[in-house]
């Protein structure tokens, strides 16, 4: 495995369950900054319904494309291009989209740029599936996430933290509800939101 995440795999079983009861049928999934593709090649490993297609951008691609090469069954598509920055997006209709950790990393307007085109590739009942640490009110969760962020602006002052509320606001301009709102291990939430 290619640019092995020690974080990815030990969240990857936790959202597989919390997931579970919006992955039943057939179903379509676009990730968004899938990294090493650790995520995907558990989920789509775990629940052989869903059709993955796994992207990113930029230099860790290449291992990607190894990674889901290598390791990758039937129902994970060969990773596509996608950059936030771009509105170039792979898909034009999917059931699901899925995105972990990418929302601190990139700047804010390139999250606007995923909660927009997301709503407008959405499926009828499809959902939005967001993974991450983010603050509510202005706060932290935990003072380690405090320190995260510090750490995040430290790399990139365009990085850092999300408020929930700047979130939820931005899906429901969108047309896009929360469904759910899930505190997972490691100071981490699940945003659902529901098209
Ligand atoms: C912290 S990693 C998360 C990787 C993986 N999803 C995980 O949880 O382990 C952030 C990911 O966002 C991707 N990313 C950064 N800028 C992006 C952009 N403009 N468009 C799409 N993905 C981007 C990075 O390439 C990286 O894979």
């Amino acid at each position: 495995m290619k640019h092995f995440s020690p974080a990815a795999d030990n969240n990857k079983d936790h959202i597989l369950q919390a997931l579970l009861p919006y992955l039943s049928g057939d179903l379509s999934v676009l990730e968004i900054g899938s990294g090493s593709g650790q995520h995907a090649l558990h989920l789509a490993q775990a629940l052989p319904n869903l059709t993955w297609q796994p992207t990113d951008r930029g230099a860790g691609f290449p291992d990607l494309v190894d990674n889901i090469g290598a390791y990758g069954g039937d129902n994970i598509s060969p990773p596509a291009l996608l950059d936030l920055a771009d509105d170039i997006w792979p898909v034009t209709r999917v059931d699901r989209i899925y995105s972990a950790n990418v929302l601190h990393i990139v700047p804010e307007p390139l999250g606007e740029r995923l909660l927009r085109n997301a709503s407008k590739v959405l499926s009828e009942r499809g959902f939005l599936m967001l993974y991450g640490p983010f603050k509510y009110g202005g706060n932290f969760t935990t003072p380690s996430n405090s320190e995260f962020d510090q750490w995040l602006k430290a790399r990139n002052p365009e990085s850092g933290v999300r408020d929930f509320e700047w979130v939820e606001h931005l899906a429901s301009q969108t047309g896009l509800h929360l469904t759910a709102d899930l505190a997972m291990p490691a100071n981490n939430q699940l945003l659902i939101f529901g098209a």
